[in-house]
């Protein structure tokens, strides 16, 4: 049993977004780790990809030592900090987890270099947007050495949780999160590596995570109609199904084999056609907005398998109605390791 009845401790700032996971006390259901803690995300989150530093000179264990040490150092109860390993930190050795690569370029995308990938991730996400921001510029003071590639700073309008999902409004109006689980098991048979998955020992309990910048063409979308965009997405901005089923439970596509109700170019129901078997990933995004209408998601998901999770999702939605108001310009693929440290000793033996 898992979830709030089997015992997962819940502590609430006073909101419904300050909730977090802090504690699951069976032992049938493990800890969350950072990355996937709490069922609504802190409302701001910062993203920055780093790259090794210079004077790194092949010992990467020895680096990423001492950024466990300053991540550690800086974490407190208001915000919680992770890393992601990116492709390129393998290149001078180390065992990589067996599907990382560099993002590929998919249909549609038109990534900027200053704006993909990198050989670290570090991610803060937190209740308020000053304290994920002091806790990243002190990081980032700490890791001097380190030369930043890219970073951007997200928020989730509306954040809250409800019946056991973390929820947020994006750009486009429409809420998002209701395709995720919604209880601690579901989370982490989706999103954390199995022991019998053939990954490296060390990578064992981490998560693949994808990160996609996606500028959203807000003016274009404004000018069609709420029905109009309702068709698109394949739910009503309140993720009620355009089939009448209330937003918790399964529409019936086989009810509507023409796309009739839900077309069939929808967003949702290229994403997840077969409701019996929901896409193996977690999704935790943040909208951004830096002036000039640029403004967007930062997409973000974890996965245990990246090929079973985000690339055939994401192969799905090619041709998608939503395609012409999304442009990818960023993020990249990374490997979130277990929590702890024995990761690095495994990884690269001092
Ligand atoms: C381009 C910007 C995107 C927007 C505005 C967007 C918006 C949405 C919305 C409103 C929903 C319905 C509510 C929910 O279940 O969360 C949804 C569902 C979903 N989206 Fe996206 N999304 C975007 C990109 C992506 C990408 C890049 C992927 C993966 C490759 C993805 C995968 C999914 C999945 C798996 C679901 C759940 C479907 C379900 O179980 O019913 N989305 N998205």
């Amino acid at each position: 049993m898992v979830g709030a009845a089997a015992g997962v401790v819940l502590a609430g700032g006073g909101t419904l977004a300050g909730f977090q996971v802090l504690e699951v006390d069976t032992d049938e259901a493990p800890k969350l780790p950072s990355h996937l803690k709490g069922v609504a995300p802190g409302a701001h989150a910062f993203f920055v990809a780093l790259d090794l530093p210079e004077s790194a000179s092949g010992d990467s264990g020895k680096e990423l030592r001492h950024v466990l040490k300053y991540v550690n150092a800086v974490r407190s109860s208001g915000t919680d900090l992770w890393i992601g390993l990116g492709a390129s930190l393998f290149h001078q050795g180390g065992v990589p987890p067996q599907q990382l690569t560099a993002m590929p370029v998919f249909a549609g995308d038109v990534l900027d270099p200053s704006h993909a990938q990198g050989d670290l991730l570090l991610q803060c996400a937190g209740r308020d947007a000053e304290g994920v921001r002091a806790a990243v510029e002190r990081l980032l003071s700490d890791l001097s050495a380190w030369r930043v590639r890219w970073r951007i700073e997200g928020f989730r309008d509306e954040n809250r949780a409800e019946g056991g999902r973390g929820l947020a409004r994006n750009p486009f109006h429409f809420t998002e999160g209701f395709g995720n689980p919604d209880d601690v098991r579901g989370l982490t048979d989706r999103a954390l590596v199995r022991a019998d998955q053939g990954e490296p020992e060390w990578a064992v309990g981490g998560s693949y995570q994808v990160v996609r910048i996606i500028q959203l063409a807000t003016e274009l979308w404004e000018k069609d109609s709420v029905p109009e965009q309702e068709r698109i997405i394949g739910r009503h901005r309140d993720g009620r199904w355009l089939d009448g089923t209330p937003n918790g439970e399964q529409p019936n596509f086989a009810a509507d084999p023409r796309g009739k109700v839900t077309p069939l170019d929808s967003h949702v129901r290229l994403a997840a056609p077969d409701r019996r078997n929901p896409p193996p990933m977690v999704r935790r995004g943040y909208s951004y907005d830096r002036g000039d209408g640029d403004t967007g998601l930062i997409f973000s998901c974890f996965q245990r398998d990246l090929a079973k999770g985000f690339v055939a999702v994401q192969k799905r939605l090619e041709g998608e109605a939503m395609a012409k108001y999304v442009l990818t310009i960023g993020g990249g693929y990374f490997f979130v390791p277990p929590p702890g440290s024995a990761w690095v000793d495994a990884l690269f033996p001092s």
